[in-house]
Protein backbone atom coordinates (compact mmCIF):
# COMPACT_ATOMS: atom_id res chain seq x y z
CA UNK A 1 0.00 0.00 0.00
CA UNK A 2 2.68 2.28 -1.12
CA UNK A 3 -0.24 5.68 -1.02
CA UNK A 4 -1.12 4.74 2.98
CA UNK A 5 2.94 4.49 3.34
CA UNK A 6 3.38 8.09 1.84
CA UNK A 7 0.45 9.58 2.98
CA UNK A 8 1.56 8.59 6.61
CA UNK A 9 5.17 10.24 6.02
CA UNK A 10 3.40 13.44 4.50
CA UNK A 11 1.25 12.81 7.70
CA UNK A 12 4.25 12.54 10.40
CA UNK A 13 6.32 14.96 8.14
CA UNK A 14 3.90 18.26 8.34
CA UNK A 15 5.79 20.84 9.89
CA UNK A 16 2.94 22.03 12.32
CA UNK A 17 2.36 18.15 13.52
CA UNK A 18 5.90 18.54 14.45
CA UNK A 19 5.68 21.67 16.09
CA UNK A 20 2.27 20.59 17.93
CA UNK A 21 4.64 17.23 18.91
CA UNK A 22 7.35 19.61 20.02
CA UNK A 23 4.73 21.69 22.29
CA UNK A 24 3.19 18.47 23.55
CA UNK A 25 6.57 17.95 25.46
CA UNK A 26 7.15 20.57 27.08
CA UNK A 27 3.68 22.44 27.49
CA UNK A 28 1.56 18.93 27.48
CA UNK A 29 -0.97 20.54 25.07
CA UNK A 30 -1.98 20.63 21.79
CA UNK A 31 -5.22 19.37 22.21
CA UNK A 32 -7.68 21.71 22.95
CA UNK A 33 -6.04 25.06 21.32
CA UNK A 34 -7.37 27.11 19.01
CA UNK A 35 -6.85 25.65 15.53
CA UNK A 36 -5.40 28.04 13.06
CA UNK A 37 -8.42 27.33 10.94
CA UNK A 38 -10.82 29.12 13.68
CA UNK A 39 -11.44 32.64 12.88
CA UNK A 40 -14.98 32.62 14.07
CA UNK A 41 -13.98 34.80 17.48
CA UNK A 42 -17.25 33.55 19.23
CA UNK A 43 -17.24 33.93 22.72
CA UNK A 44 -19.89 31.34 23.95
CA UNK A 45 -22.22 34.19 26.02
CA UNK A 46 -22.54 31.53 28.49
CA UNK A 47 -20.52 33.50 31.74
CA UNK A 48 -17.94 30.99 31.97
CA UNK A 49 -20.00 27.63 31.98
CA UNK A 50 -19.27 26.07 29.35
CA UNK A 51 -20.19 22.30 29.34
CA UNK A 52 -16.73 20.01 30.29
CA UNK A 53 -18.80 18.02 27.11
CA UNK A 54 -18.19 21.05 24.80
CA UNK A 55 -14.65 21.91 26.18
CA UNK A 56 -13.58 18.49 25.46
CA UNK A 57 -15.57 18.20 21.98
CA UNK A 58 -13.62 17.68 18.46
CA UNK A 59 -14.89 20.69 16.30
CA UNK A 60 -12.82 18.84 13.28
CA UNK A 61 -14.93 15.91 13.84
CA UNK A 62 -17.97 18.02 13.61
CA UNK A 63 -17.46 19.23 10.36
CA UNK A 64 -17.27 16.22 9.04
CA UNK A 65 -20.66 15.86 11.11
CA UNK A 66 -21.82 19.29 9.18
CA UNK A 67 -21.13 17.51 5.70
CA UNK A 68 -22.99 14.33 6.22
CA UNK A 69 -23.38 13.25 9.92
CA UNK A 70 -24.53 9.56 9.30
CA UNK A 71 -21.55 8.90 6.97
CA UNK A 72 -19.10 10.62 9.29
CA UNK A 73 -21.02 8.63 12.66
CA UNK A 74 -21.34 5.25 11.08
CA UNK A 75 -24.77 5.54 11.81
CA UNK A 76 -28.26 4.43 9.53
CA UNK A 77 -29.12 7.60 6.86
CA UNK A 78 -32.42 8.52 7.15
CA UNK A 79 -35.30 8.11 5.08
CA UNK A 80 -37.97 10.91 5.34
CA UNK A 81 -37.62 14.51 5.35
CA UNK A 82 -35.88 16.54 7.96
CA UNK A 83 -38.94 17.95 10.47
CA UNK A 84 -37.73 21.40 9.31
CA UNK A 85 -37.71 20.51 5.60
CA UNK A 86 -41.36 21.17 5.13
CA UNK A 87 -41.03 24.56 7.12
CA UNK A 88 -38.60 26.60 4.60
CA UNK A 89 -39.48 29.59 3.72
CA UNK A 90 -38.98 28.71 -0.11
CA UNK A 91 -40.45 25.15 -0.82
CA UNK A 92 -40.39 25.66 -4.67
CA UNK A 93 -36.62 26.05 -5.93
CA UNK A 94 -34.88 22.99 -3.84
CA UNK A 95 -36.92 20.08 -4.16
CA UNK A 96 -34.63 17.22 -2.62
CA UNK A 97 -36.62 14.89 -0.26
CA UNK A 98 -35.05 12.44 2.18
CA UNK A 99 -31.35 12.36 3.65
CA UNK A 100 -30.52 14.92 1.86
CA UNK A 101 -33.01 17.14 3.53
CA UNK A 102 -30.68 16.04 6.63
CA UNK A 103 -27.63 17.47 5.86
CA UNK A 104 -26.34 20.57 7.96
CA UNK A 105 -25.28 21.78 4.54
CA UNK A 106 -28.28 21.58 2.74
CA UNK A 107 -29.98 24.13 4.80
CA UNK A 108 -27.11 25.97 6.15
CA UNK A 109 -25.04 26.14 2.91
CA UNK A 110 -21.26 25.33 2.49
CA UNK A 111 -20.37 28.94 3.52
CA UNK A 112 -22.55 28.63 6.61
CA UNK A 113 -24.73 31.58 5.26
CA UNK A 114 -27.50 29.75 3.65
CA UNK A 115 -29.95 32.09 2.19
CA UNK A 116 -27.50 34.98 2.28
CA UNK A 117 -24.62 33.41 0.87
CA UNK A 118 -24.29 31.19 -2.10
CA UNK A 119 -27.73 29.40 -1.59
CA UNK A 120 -29.48 32.91 -2.23
CA UNK A 121 -30.26 31.55 -5.30
CA UNK A 122 -30.56 28.48 -7.61
CA UNK A 123 -31.39 24.52 -6.76
CA UNK A 124 -29.94 24.70 -3.44
CA UNK A 125 -32.09 27.63 -2.63
CA UNK A 126 -33.97 26.99 0.62
CA UNK A 127 -34.56 30.40 2.60
CA UNK A 128 -33.52 29.60 5.31
CA UNK A 129 -30.97 31.76 7.49
CA UNK A 130 -26.94 30.42 7.82
CA UNK A 131 -24.95 29.47 11.24
CA UNK A 132 -22.10 31.92 11.18
CA UNK A 133 -21.96 34.21 13.88
CA UNK A 134 -24.90 32.48 15.50
CA UNK A 135 -24.67 34.12 18.98
CA UNK A 136 -26.45 31.07 20.94
CA UNK A 137 -23.99 29.72 23.90
CA UNK A 138 -22.71 25.82 23.59
CA UNK A 139 -25.40 24.35 25.43
CA UNK A 140 -28.22 26.33 23.56
CA UNK A 141 -26.94 24.61 20.17
CA UNK A 142 -26.37 21.73 21.55
CA UNK A 143 -30.44 21.90 23.10
CA UNK A 144 -31.50 23.27 19.34
CA UNK A 145 -29.85 20.18 17.76
CA UNK A 146 -31.17 17.54 20.23
CA UNK A 147 -34.38 18.42 20.51
CA UNK A 148 -36.90 16.47 19.21
CA UNK A 149 -39.21 19.09 18.44
CA UNK A 150 -37.04 21.08 16.58
CA UNK A 151 -33.77 19.77 14.72
CA UNK A 152 -34.24 16.36 16.09
CA UNK A 153 -30.49 14.75 15.84
CA UNK A 154 -30.61 12.87 18.91
CA UNK A 155 -34.28 11.14 17.57
CA UNK A 156 -31.84 10.55 14.16
CA UNK A 157 -29.54 8.32 15.97
CA UNK A 158 -26.99 10.47 16.65
CA UNK A 159 -24.80 10.08 20.41
CA UNK A 160 -24.91 13.23 22.79
CA UNK A 161 -21.02 13.20 22.29
CA UNK A 162 -21.72 13.58 18.26
CA UNK A 163 -23.89 16.71 19.01
CA UNK A 164 -21.29 18.39 20.90
CA UNK A 165 -18.77 17.84 18.48
CA UNK A 166 -21.28 20.16 16.02
CA UNK A 167 -21.78 22.30 18.73
CA UNK A 168 -17.81 22.34 18.73
CA UNK A 169 -17.77 23.30 14.51
CA UNK A 170 -20.70 25.57 14.91
CA UNK A 171 -18.86 27.87 17.51
CA UNK A 172 -14.92 27.03 16.76
CA UNK A 173 -14.65 25.62 13.63
CA UNK A 174 -16.63 28.47 10.83
CA UNK A 175 -14.43 30.86 8.43
CA UNK A 176 -15.73 33.72 6.88
CA UNK A 177 -15.34 32.38 3.24
CA UNK A 178 -15.60 36.09 1.85
CA UNK A 179 -11.86 36.41 3.16
CA UNK A 180 -10.66 33.34 0.61
CA UNK A 181 -13.44 33.17 -2.19
CA UNK A 182 -14.50 36.79 -3.70
CA UNK A 183 -17.94 37.29 -5.21
CA UNK A 184 -16.89 35.37 -8.51
CA UNK A 185 -16.08 32.28 -6.59
CA UNK A 186 -12.42 32.45 -7.51
CA UNK A 187 -10.26 31.71 -4.53
CA UNK A 188 -7.59 34.73 -3.78
CA UNK A 189 -4.82 32.92 -2.45
CA UNK A 190 -1.13 32.73 -3.43
CA UNK A 191 -1.28 29.88 -6.32
CA UNK A 192 3.01 28.61 -5.73
CA UNK A 193 2.00 28.36 -2.08
CA UNK A 194 -1.13 26.42 -2.54
CA UNK A 195 0.62 23.84 -4.77
CA UNK A 196 3.74 23.69 -2.36
CA UNK A 197 1.05 22.21 0.16
CA UNK A 198 -1.18 20.54 -2.65
CA UNK A 199 2.13 18.24 -3.45
CA UNK A 200 2.99 17.38 0.07
CA UNK A 201 -0.41 16.47 1.14
CA UNK A 202 -3.11 15.89 -1.72
CA UNK A 203 -0.94 14.37 -4.68
CA UNK A 204 -0.45 11.23 -3.01
CA UNK A 205 -3.61 10.36 -3.00
CA UNK A 206 -5.34 12.85 -6.05
CA UNK A 207 -1.91 12.71 -8.79
CA UNK A 208 -0.15 16.00 -9.39
CA UNK A 209 -3.37 16.77 -12.06
CA UNK A 210 -5.94 16.20 -9.46
CA UNK A 211 -7.44 13.37 -12.00
CA UNK A 212 -6.06 10.55 -9.99
CA UNK A 213 -8.97 8.63 -8.87
CA UNK A 214 -8.13 8.48 -5.02
CA UNK A 215 -8.24 5.20 -3.05
CA UNK A 216 -11.56 3.78 -2.23
CA UNK A 217 -13.30 5.75 -4.89
CA UNK A 218 -15.91 4.26 -7.46
CA UNK A 219 -14.63 3.36 -10.56
CA UNK A 220 -17.20 5.81 -12.15
CA UNK A 221 -15.56 8.71 -9.77
CA UNK A 222 -16.25 12.11 -12.10
CA UNK A 223 -15.94 14.96 -9.39
CA UNK A 224 -11.82 15.69 -9.59
CA UNK A 225 -9.87 18.47 -7.55
CA UNK A 226 -9.91 20.75 -10.10
CA UNK A 227 -13.79 20.36 -10.79
CA UNK A 228 -15.01 20.62 -7.14
CA UNK A 229 -12.79 23.85 -6.57
CA UNK A 230 -14.19 25.84 -9.42
CA UNK A 231 -18.01 24.31 -9.52
CA UNK A 232 -18.42 24.78 -5.86
CA UNK A 233 -15.69 26.38 -3.93
CA UNK A 234 -17.17 26.53 -0.81
CA UNK A 235 -18.03 22.82 -0.29
CA UNK A 236 -13.97 22.68 -1.80
CA UNK A 237 -13.01 24.91 1.43
CA UNK A 238 -15.03 22.50 3.34
CA UNK A 239 -13.98 19.10 2.36
CA UNK A 240 -10.35 20.35 2.19
CA UNK A 241 -10.92 21.45 6.22
CA UNK A 242 -12.81 18.57 7.66
CA UNK A 243 -12.27 15.47 5.04
CA UNK A 244 -14.59 13.29 2.95
CA UNK A 245 -17.17 11.52 5.52
CA UNK A 246 -16.67 8.00 5.40
CA UNK A 247 -13.67 8.40 3.20
CA UNK A 248 -9.98 8.02 3.97
CA UNK A 249 -9.15 11.52 3.40
CA UNK A 250 -7.83 13.39 6.32
CA UNK A 251 -9.15 16.48 7.42
CA UNK A 252 -6.44 19.35 7.56
CA UNK A 253 -8.23 21.64 9.93
CA UNK A 254 -5.69 21.84 12.20
CA UNK A 255 -2.66 21.87 10.15
CA UNK A 256 -3.79 25.07 7.80
CA UNK A 257 -4.79 28.33 8.17
CA UNK A 258 -7.52 29.81 6.97
CA UNK A 259 -5.43 31.86 3.97
CA UNK A 260 -3.43 28.62 3.46
CA UNK A 261 -6.84 26.82 2.79
CA UNK A 262 -7.19 30.05 0.47
CA UNK A 263 -3.92 29.22 -1.44
CA UNK A 264 -5.14 25.57 -1.53
CA UNK A 265 -7.81 26.73 -3.57
CA UNK A 266 -5.96 29.17 -5.93
CA UNK A 267 -3.79 26.01 -6.89
CA UNK A 268 -6.44 23.98 -7.21
CA UNK A 269 -8.91 26.11 -9.97
CA UNK A 270 -5.45 25.78 -12.00
CA UNK A 271 -6.33 22.10 -12.29
CA UNK A 272 -7.82 20.28 -14.89
CA UNK A 273 -11.87 20.04 -14.63
CA UNK A 274 -11.60 16.24 -16.56
CA UNK A 275 -9.44 13.80 -18.18
C1 LIG B 1 -34.15 21.00 7.19
C2 LIG B 1 -33.30 22.16 7.33
C3 LIG B 1 -32.25 22.17 8.42
C4 LIG B 1 -31.26 21.27 8.62
C5 LIG B 1 -30.98 19.96 7.89
C6 LIG B 1 -30.47 21.79 9.69
N1 LIG B 1 -30.97 22.96 10.14
FE1 LIG B 1 -30.19 24.19 11.52
N2 LIG B 1 -31.78 25.46 11.36
C7 LIG B 1 -32.82 25.29 10.48
C8 LIG B 1 -33.78 26.35 10.71
C9 LIG B 1 -35.11 26.50 9.96
C10 LIG B 1 -33.25 27.16 11.73
C11 LIG B 1 -33.89 28.40 12.35
C12 LIG B 1 -35.08 28.00 13.20
C13 LIG B 1 -34.67 27.19 14.37
O1 LIG B 1 -33.95 27.70 15.23
O2 LIG B 1 -35.10 26.02 14.47
C14 LIG B 1 -31.99 26.57 12.10
C15 LIG B 1 -31.15 27.09 13.08
C16 LIG B 1 -29.91 26.58 13.40
C17 LIG B 1 -28.97 27.19 14.32
C18 LIG B 1 -29.18 28.49 15.08
C19 LIG B 1 -28.67 29.63 14.20
C20 LIG B 1 -28.65 30.96 14.93
O3 LIG B 1 -28.72 31.98 14.24
O4 LIG B 1 -28.54 31.01 16.15
C21 LIG B 1 -27.88 26.38 14.38
C22 LIG B 1 -26.62 26.60 15.19
C23 LIG B 1 -28.13 25.27 13.48
N3 LIG B 1 -29.36 25.43 12.91
C24 LIG B 1 -27.23 24.25 13.26
C25 LIG B 1 -27.49 23.15 12.46
C26 LIG B 1 -26.60 22.02 12.33
C27 LIG B 1 -25.25 21.88 12.99
C28 LIG B 1 -27.23 21.13 11.51
C29 LIG B 1 -26.77 19.74 11.11
C30 LIG B 1 -26.42 18.82 12.21
C31 LIG B 1 -28.47 21.73 11.09
N4 LIG B 1 -28.60 22.95 11.71
C32 LIG B 1 -29.35 21.15 10.20
C33 LIG B 1 -32.94 24.31 9.54
C34 LIG B 1 -32.08 23.22 9.39
C1 LIG C 1 -5.32 9.60 1.93
C2 LIG C 1 -5.87 9.97 0.65
C3 LIG C 1 -6.32 11.39 0.44
C4 LIG C 1 -5.62 12.55 0.69
C5 LIG C 1 -4.25 12.72 1.32
C6 LIG C 1 -6.45 13.63 0.21
N1 LIG C 1 -7.62 13.13 -0.31
FE1 LIG C 1 -9.10 14.18 -1.17
N2 LIG C 1 -10.23 12.52 -1.32
C7 LIG C 1 -9.81 11.24 -1.02
C8 LIG C 1 -10.92 10.32 -1.18
C9 LIG C 1 -10.89 8.83 -0.94
C10 LIG C 1 -12.02 11.10 -1.59
C11 LIG C 1 -13.45 10.63 -1.82
C12 LIG C 1 -13.69 10.20 -3.21
C13 LIG C 1 -15.10 9.69 -3.35
O1 LIG C 1 -15.76 9.43 -2.34
O2 LIG C 1 -15.57 9.58 -4.47
C14 LIG C 1 -11.55 12.47 -1.68
C15 LIG C 1 -12.33 13.54 -2.09
C16 LIG C 1 -11.84 14.80 -2.35
C17 LIG C 1 -12.58 15.88 -2.95
C18 LIG C 1 -14.02 15.81 -3.39
C19 LIG C 1 -14.06 15.68 -4.88
C20 LIG C 1 -13.44 14.40 -5.28
O3 LIG C 1 -12.37 14.44 -5.93
O4 LIG C 1 -13.99 13.35 -4.90
C21 LIG C 1 -11.74 16.95 -3.04
C22 LIG C 1 -12.05 18.31 -3.62
C23 LIG C 1 -10.48 16.57 -2.46
N3 LIG C 1 -10.57 15.25 -2.05
C24 LIG C 1 -9.38 17.39 -2.35
C25 LIG C 1 -8.24 17.06 -1.63
C26 LIG C 1 -7.19 18.01 -1.33
C27 LIG C 1 -7.13 19.44 -1.81
C28 LIG C 1 -6.29 17.33 -0.56
C29 LIG C 1 -5.05 17.89 0.13
C30 LIG C 1 -5.32 18.87 1.16
C31 LIG C 1 -6.77 15.97 -0.41
N4 LIG C 1 -7.97 15.85 -1.06
C32 LIG C 1 -6.11 14.96 0.28
C33 LIG C 1 -8.56 10.88 -0.58
C34 LIG C 1 -7.58 11.77 -0.18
Amino acid sequence: MIWWTLSRRVIVMSPVVVACSAVFLFMAGCIGTTPPGNDNNNDNGDGGTTPAEFTNAVAARGGSLYDKWWAAAGVAEPTDDHPLWATRPDTESNARVGSDTWRCKECHGWDYKGVDGAYASGSHRTGIAGVFGTTRSAQEVFDLLADADDHAFTDAGLADADIWDLAKFVLEGQIDTDTIIDDQGAFTGVVADGQSFYDTSCLVCHGADGLMIPPGADDDHDEFVGTQSNDNPWEFQHKVRFGQPGSIMPAQFDLLTTDEVGDLGAFSQTLPVAP
